[in-house]
């Protein structure tokens, strides 16, 4: 069993039965920035393909536990998508998978950046990236898949970090740490009860199966600028639910960036498989609140009454 680290020696990568005959191993480095696996981009005499290992914890807060199995549902997602002709090109093809060593080897797409830099609110999303966005999503969302994991360690870890911590009184977490003055605005939002307890029916929700194979984590930092275009990566949270998931997220993230609705309503036009508008918008409302007063934050410049506007229309959108 090989425990792949930033600092493992080539040596041991040689190690690795995935190398082809006469493939030496030139450099190691890490892939772009990760929290949750060890991802490396290998540099061999023949080509660059990167490696991703899934560990018990969370790679960067080690005492965080974590799935091993989320590698596999990455692995399963990406084997599904690849047989589409529209999925297969928006995503890396997979050259190699151990599931007892919990690695996997995909094609490397390059050092493109993520879409991360939305999130400074100076740029408006082109036209263009909107429509490969409902492009794909429209592909994903009408795949028949029967047997995919269920996932459950990994919506089970999701369902915490969306549906209950951010929303927990005592949770630890002094949001004064990310801005002044967000503990006591988050008061506001932690003692509503009617919220809280819509948040955790839409809790339930999101943990029952559904039927659509959904990419689970459809935000800018699973979209990757490539040569040949926008990649979707990182389907680790990928489960078979509710397309409003996703789609709530990705508007979520639209208004977290502080882009036009006009973008939604583009988006709205070209996806084709149908949905219910109020669950979109609840799970809309609760991401763009969890980003705000949750664990997971994002690089957003807002200041703390653009963040209370923009909470109050997310608990509009959960509350109707
Ligand atoms: N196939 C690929 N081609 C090129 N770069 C890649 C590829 N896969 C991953 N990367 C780079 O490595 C980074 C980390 O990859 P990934 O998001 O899959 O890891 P992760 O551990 O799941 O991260 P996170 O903690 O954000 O969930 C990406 O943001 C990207 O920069
Ligand atoms: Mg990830």
């Amino acid at each position: 069993m090989i425990n792949l680290e930033v600092s493992t020696s080539l040596e041991e990568i040689s190690k690795i039965p995935f190398w082809n005959y006469e493939e030496e191993i030139l450099k190691s480095e890490t892939a772009g920035d990760s929290n949750m696996n060890v991802v490396l981009r290998i540099t061999t005499n023949q080509r660059s393909v990167i490696l991703k290992q899934s560990k018990t914890y969370v790679n960067k807060y080690p005492q965080i536990p974590a799935p091993l199995s989320r590698i596999e549902v990455e692995h399963a997602f990406y084997q599904h998508v690849q047989k589409h002709p529209v999925l297969k090109n928006f995503s890396p093809k997979v050259l190699a998978y151990r599931s007892d060593d919990h690695l996997l080897m995909t094609e490397d797409l390059g050092k493109g950046k993520d879409f991360s830099d939305l999130y400074r609110g100076e740029s408006t999303m082109e036209s263009a990236t909107i429509s490969k966005l409902v492009d794909y999503m429209n592909a994903l969302h009408e795949l028949e898949i029967k047997d995919f994991p269920d996932n459950r360690e990994m919506k089970l870890l999701n369902h915490e970090h969306i549906f209950n911590f951010p929303f927990s009184l005592e949770n630890g977490f002094d949001l004064d740490s990310v801005q002044i003055g967000l503990q006591e605005l988050s008061l506001k939002y932690k003692s509503n009860t009617a919220l809280k307890r819509k948040i955790d029916e839409l809790g339930r929700k999101y943990l029952s199966q559904g039927e659509t194979l959904l990419h689970g984590d459809f935000y800018p930092g699973s979209w990757l600028k490539s040569d040949s275009g926008i990649k979707i990566i990182d389907p680790e949270f990928g489960f078979l639910g509710d397309p409003e998931f996703d789609l709530g997220v990705l508007f979520a993230h639209l208004n977290l960036s502080l882009q036009p609705s006009s973008l939604k309503a583009e988006f709205l036009h070209s996806y084709n498989q149908p949905i219910s508008p109020e669950l979109l918008d609840q799970y809309q409302g609760v991401e763009i609140l969890r980003r705000l007063i949750g664990i997971a934050q994002l690089p957003v410049r807002m200041t703390l009454d653009q963040k209370e506007k923009l909470m109050d229309q997310a608990v509009n959108l959960i509350l109707g």
